[in-house]
């Protein structure tokens, strides 16, 4: 059985992460999703809620069968000790480029057993991301093209509490 483990912060899960997990199904025969405890930039929502919104996003999707973890630590431990045989990255513009190809050769001199493989997004997917999402919705903006209801509630609710 050939699994694959897709990492990432999904502060919070947008439409194009659930693309991304649609495609490596195709591929792998098990996707788990980990969710890390610690993202390089401060959060908006806390690992649990992450890892719960990410549950509720692939039950609203009607995906199913994907577990979703978290994680603290290197990836690469998380990776080794689930047995994947790769870690699974989305790919939108170009410009996301850099910053995959140095982490996918970091985690390959950590462990080279273990491949890291990039889908491409959908088109219509290739500028969204999470900061974007938490931006238009922080300032009144409509998102519900760009995540899931259950993700546009959470996010109503989460600048209603700090405001
Ligand atoms: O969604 P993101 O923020 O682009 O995901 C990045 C993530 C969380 C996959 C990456 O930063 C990560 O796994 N960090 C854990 C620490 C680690 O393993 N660092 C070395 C590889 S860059």
């Amino acid at each position: 059985m050939r699994a694959a483990l897709y990492p990432g912060s999904f502060d919070p899960i947008t439409y194009g992460h659930l693309d991304i997990v649609r495609r490596a199904r195709k591929v792998f025969d098990k996707l788990t999703i980990a969710v890390v405890e610690n993202p390089r930039k401060g959060a908006l929502f806390s690992a649990e809620e992450r890892k719960r919104l990410v549950e509720r996003a692939l039950e609203e999707v009607g995906i199913e069968d994907v577990p979703v973890i978290t994680y603290s630590g290197l990836l690469i431990e998380c990776a080794k000790a689930l047995g994947v045989v790769a870690i699974v990255r989305g790919l939108r513009a170009t410009s996301d480029f850099d910053y995959e190809f140095q982490m996918a050769l970091t985690n390959r001199d950590l462990d080279s057993d273990i491949e890291t493989v990039f889908f491409m997004t959908a088109g219509t997917y290739c500028f969204l991301s999470s900061s974007m999402v938490k931006e238009v919705k922080r300032y009144g903006g409509d998102v519900s093209k760009f995540v899931p209801r259950c993700v546009e509630r959470a996010l109503e609710e989460k600048f209603r509490e700090t405001a």
